[in-house]
């Protein structure tokens, strides 16, 4: 099955084509990051505008790259949620019209079921279940036990911020450009990560939630202290990316200690993070349970992913396009009237 997938729910412009949920033929992103920095973070309104001129081009730039055409595809599959609404509209509203004008089924996926199997584009190895995945990403965090394409349990989420809102706010105390995750892991390469010891938080014994305000505040203070003058900036984010780090694998033992997985999954925009893929990889091997990681661009906001979850999903994720709306906070689980209407 071959799929053009359109992906515009944040600030990516991104559409791709991919056969059977594994092979990329094609895999186009337009990254808005110069028309955000200057105000050192996503401005919704420009990101969707940015989309409507970007978009159209970004479709036809995938099937010229993979040397196909319309009457090639087999279906659409667009992000429906969650996202920036104004931004999930305009692509939303693409697919509808060419799922209609091309007679083509139309598939509206969740964002974050698209990150969850984006290591296995482009992979032999399947997943098994179940499978733990790590989610985060800029307004995501949580940890999920995932027992199908479509069986999800969100078994630990973040109390406050994501990791990647926390990476980019801290990045900006620095004086890092945006986006900052990606800049301070640049800054940390060359830092102490044993300069600071900042907190770990360590929720009630047993939760699996996160949280990140302590540690953003603690990094915030430090920034703001008369000691940060004589710390190499170097130092505060290589301390502050290893608190990050222990908070994540932290509570990936937690959940392999509670319930027995198959395997893990590290996705989301922070997965892009070296030391932190490096950290899991180790940690992978002391616990005996198989790590898949996404390669950098399949880790970051992507529309092969989006093709690929709605081919692993299939009719319960089949939309109508004259009635399909996006929605910013479009659920996360089935319910068990969808699952059991799509059994089998
Ligand atoms: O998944 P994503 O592309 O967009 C969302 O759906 O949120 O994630 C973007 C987030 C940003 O917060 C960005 O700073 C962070 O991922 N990020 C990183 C790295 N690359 C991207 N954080 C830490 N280290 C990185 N190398
Ligand atoms: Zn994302």
């Amino acid at each position: 099955m071959l799929l053009l997938g359109i992906e515009t729910s944040c600030d990516d412009t991104a559409t791709a084509l991919v056969a059977d949920a594994k092979r990329v033929l094609a895999n186009i992103s337009t990254n808005q990051d110069a028309f955000h920095a200057r105000y050192g973070g996503i401005v919704p309104e420009i990101a969707s505008r940015r989309h409507l001129d970007l978009l159209s081009a970004a479709i036809e730039h995938a099937l010229r790259e993979a040397k196909l055409g319309f009457v090639d595809l087999d279906g659409i599959a667009v992000t429906a949620g969650p996202g920036l609404i104004g931004s999930l509209l305009v692509g939303v509203a693409s697919a509808k019209a060419l799922a209609y004008a091309r007679r083509l089924p139309l598939y509206a996926v969740n964002h974050l079921h698209g990150h969850i199997f984006a290591p296995f584009l482009e992979n032999d190895a399947e997943p098994s279940y179940p499978l733990l995945a790590l989610l985060v990403s800029g307004g995501h965090s949580q940890l999920v036990r995932v027992a199908s394409p479509t069986r999800f349990t969100i078994i630990g989420r973040t109390r406050d911020d994501a990791a990647g809102e926390a990476f980019d706010k801290t990045a900006r105390l620095l004086g890092l450009p945006f986006p900052g995750g990606p800049a301070l892991e640049q800054l940390a390469r060359t830092g102490n990560p044993k300069a600071i010891p900042f907190p770990r938080h360590r929720a009630d014994h047993g939760s699996l939630d996160l949280s990140f305000s302590g540690l953003k505040t603690a990094a915030r203070r430090f920034i703001e202290s008369p000691q940060a003058a004589t710390t190499l900036p170097a130092d505060i984010a290589a301390s502050f990316q290893a608190a990050v780090i222990d908070v994540l694998l932290n509570r990936l033992t937690r959940a392999v200690e509670q319930s027995e997985y198959r395997c893990v999954v590290l996705s989301g925009g922070v997965a892009a993070n070296g030391p932190l893929q490096a950290a899991l990889q180790n940690w992978s091997q002391r616990h005996q349970i198989p790590v898949h990681i996404p390669p950098r661009r399949f880790c970051t906001d992507n529309a092969a992913m989006i093709a690929a979850i709605a081919d692993r999903q299939g009719s319960i994720v089949r939309a109508d396009p004259l009635t399909l709306t996006a929605n910013p906070q479009l659920p996360f689980t089935f319910s068990e009237e969808q699952l059991l209407a799509h059994a089998g």
